[in-house]
């Protein structure tokens, strides 16, 4: 529509004999097509760390859903729940009702932190901002409150969803340096701008380690919610998604009895490396011995 707006005008321009105008807006035009468009909204490139250049963090509209994820029921719901509650900010707005806006993701690796941020991003059609902790605060010191702020700005710049992975990293940080001024600064710098945010976007911090909620830090956020380890039975799911009509049902159980204790990724990963070797094998099921391996070789890897 902008677009055909600015071609509309530039003729009309034109048709009056304003060249130098129309010309300027047939530039301007053209060079804009390099601009990336997604949905039609355009997205602001995230900002970049002044020292090293580098982004701050990334941005994307990502595609992972829901559905294809294995949670559990109550982390099912919590998160349906606040979909839905999204799509009420108006209504609750008005009434002046706070915005739960702020939420913390904990649990082991490889459990579904990222893939829930991302479905979470794609099911409210935000784009993802995705900014690591310790990629923020490691740079020297002075440029980590600047690059914080010029975060929590670009966060006001749309309705994104921001995730700060690796966030107990900042946990680290009060601990280290407990009598450190500067890092103490900053830190509650992030924690305060964690409190007053109040922006479009919705801020998400996640951490392998539960152990940040011993801290003050678990009461900034409106919704803690837990990503656990799977249970035998959401092992078994993961594996069926990858190995349905691969293999049966029996030997199938047999395999997530193997994988028990360990993250969704592992399955995932062992039913990989299972599918793998039998396509080796030039199998088209996977037997028992192959299984067996994928075990093996997935067992042998540290997960946590
Ligand atoms: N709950 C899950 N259901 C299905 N696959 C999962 C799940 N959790 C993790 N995975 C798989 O493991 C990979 C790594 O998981 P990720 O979401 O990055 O975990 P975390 O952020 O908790 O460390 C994902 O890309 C996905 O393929
Ligand atoms: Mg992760």
């Amino acid at each position: 529509m902008f677009r055909r707006a600015a071609q509309a005008l530039i003729s009309e321009e034109e048709a009056k004999r304003h060249t130098t105008l129309a010309r300027e807006l047939t530039r301007l035009l053209a060079s804009s097509s390099s601009v990336t468009m997604f949905d039609g909204p355009e997205i602001i490139e995230p900002p970049v760390d002044r020292d090293s250049n580098t982004p701050l963090a990334t941005v994307r509209l990502p595609e992972r859903r829901f559905e294809a994820l294995v949670l559990n029921e109550s982390v099912t719901s919590a998160f349906q729940n606040y979909v839905e509650e999204v799509r009420y900010w108006p209504q609750l707005d008005s009434l002046g009702l706070p915005r739960r806006n702020r939420m913390l993701l904990y649990g082991p690796p490889g459990c579904g932190k990222t893939s829930a941020v991302e479905a979470l991003a794609a099911s409210l059609n935000r784009p993802l901002v995705t900014a690591r902790v310790d990629a923020l605060v490691s740079s020297y010191l002075g440029e980590t409150a600047s690059n914080l702020r010029k975060l929590f700005e670009y966060a006001d710049s749309d309705a994104f969803v921001v995730f700060l992975d690796e966030f107990d990293s900042l946990g680290k940080l009060r601990d280290d340096a407990a009598d450190h001024g500067e890092l103490r600064r900053v830190v509650n710098a992030v924690l305060q701008m964690i409190d007053a945010y109040s922006g479009p976007s919705i801020i998400v911090a996640a951490t392998n380690h539960p152990e940040i909620l011993d801290t003050a830090l678990w009461r900034r956020f409106d919704l803690v919610q837990e990503l656990p380890l799977p249970t035998q039975e959401e092992i078994l799911r993961v594996l069926i998604h990858v190995l349905h009509g691969r293999v049966s049902l029996e030997w199938l159980h047999e395999m997530a009895g193997g994988l028990v204790g360990l993250p969704h990724a592992a399955a995932e990963f062992a039913a990989h490396a299972a599918l793998r070797r039998a396509v080796m094998a030039g199998l088209r099921e996977v037997d028992g011995q192959i299984l067996q391996s994928a075990i093996a070789e997935t067992t042998a890897r540290r997960w946590a």
